[in-house]
């Protein structure tokens, strides 16, 4: 008999089920008012005194162990039932997140601004929409000079005076006007121009303004720092050339090549076959500048510099259309993976 309940044990113990129908003859045939259990019940008072006690013992572990498995049964079946009802396998890994990567202007724009950070400069910013004193007037632009058709402007309604700036250059007046020299700033933003949308302009783009105020600073420390830039960010074997050029605000200006890093200045359809690529325009800061902004010009010299960062990442990735940079396509911008 006692062997007979350990052997049903094992069987119970064993007893797998994929259906709910072999679940319920499994309870039937144990559990249910004909089964096993209740026969070795109705037997029990029939076991020998001595006996009782483990037969007891054994028949109470069976009953439990049959109620468990049905249970345990019934339960994983209705939770499959449950998954494949809603179209769901649960056993399935987990989907991959899909990272979106950085802009390519943000990347070239923070790549910049880091090689600065190092050399000691800081971040600024000022509006977009800015008044005729902080984009022309201190800068050396006064009213009717014919250099301010150098830049097509926006103006805002019929005021004048409110325009949306065509370049970064305003924030370099504001920062003298709140700081005292020395200045070591870099002023990343967004200009607007009244141009026709082509594959080479825009009528918004961005820019980044340098600015180095000190006393006795030289044309030599702007020259080796646009060439520390240049080898940083293009690359150690870059050259850079500068040529004699004019802007209202710097005295003496110039615009800054570097050598074709596409074609190692062979001679490329980028560089127009010259070997050489623009990529700034530069001077020293111009005395009257610095008056009108609040700096002794009798102490203090230093130089500024502006770049448009989408002719950078031009350059950089070899992108021939800048309208690519606002279309915002997802299979152009995931190329960029840097963060
Ligand atoms: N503001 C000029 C432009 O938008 C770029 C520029 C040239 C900025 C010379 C400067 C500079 O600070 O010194 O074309």
């Amino acid at each position: 008999m006692l062997n007979k309940i350990k052997e049903l044990i094992v069987e119970v113990e064993k007893f797998q089920a994929d259906s709910a129908e072999s679940v319920e003859q499994f309870r039937i045939k144990f559990l249910g008012k004909k089964g096993v259990l209740n026969d070795l019940f109705l037997a029990f008072k029939d076991v020998p005194n001595q006996e009782k006690k483990a037969f007891g013992q054994n028949l109470n572990e069976l009953k439990t162990k049959a109620q468990e498995k049905v249970d345990a049964l019934k339960e994983s079946l209705e939770q499959k039932e449950e998954s494949a009802g809603s179209g769901l396998d649960l056993t399935m890994s987990a989907e991959p997140m899909r990272l979106g990567s950085r802009h390519p202007l943000s990347i070239v724009k923070n790549e910049i601004v880091e090689i600065f950070a190092r050399l000691g400069f800081t971040i600024s910013e000022g509006p977009e929409i800015e008044d005729d004193w902080h984009n022309f007037s201190a800068l050396n632009l006064p009213e009717e000079h014919p250099a301010r058709d150098m830049q097509d402007t926006f103006f805002i309604q019929t005021d004048p005076d409110v325009l949306l700036r065509t370049h970064t250059s305003s924030v370099q007046v504001r920062f003298m006007e709140k700081n005292e020299a020395p200045i070591r700033t870099l002023s990343p933003g967004r200009v607007f121009r009244n141009e026709d949308i082509s594959a080479r302009a825009h009528c918004i783009f961005h820019q980044i303004e340098g600015l180095y105020i000190d006393e006795n600073v030289s044309f030599a420390d702007l020259k080796q720092t646009l060439l520390h830039f240049a080898q940083e960010f293009f690359g150690k074997e870059t050259k850079i050339r500068l040529r004699p050029s004019y802007f209202p605000f710097t005295e003496p200006s110039a615009e800054v090549d570097i050598s074709c890093n596409i074609c190692k200045s062979k001679g490329c359809n980028i560089c127009k076959y010259t070997g050489w690529v623009e990529i700034l325009g530069c001077g020293m800061v111009d005395p009257n500048v610095l008056d009108n902004c609040g700096i002794d010009s009798k102490k203090y010299s230093g130089f500024a510099f502006g770049m448009g960062i989408e002719r950078i990442t031009m350059l950089k990735y070899q992108i021939k259309d800048l309208r690519m940079f606002f279309e915002n396509d997802v299979r152009f911008l995931e190329q960029f993976t840097k963060a």
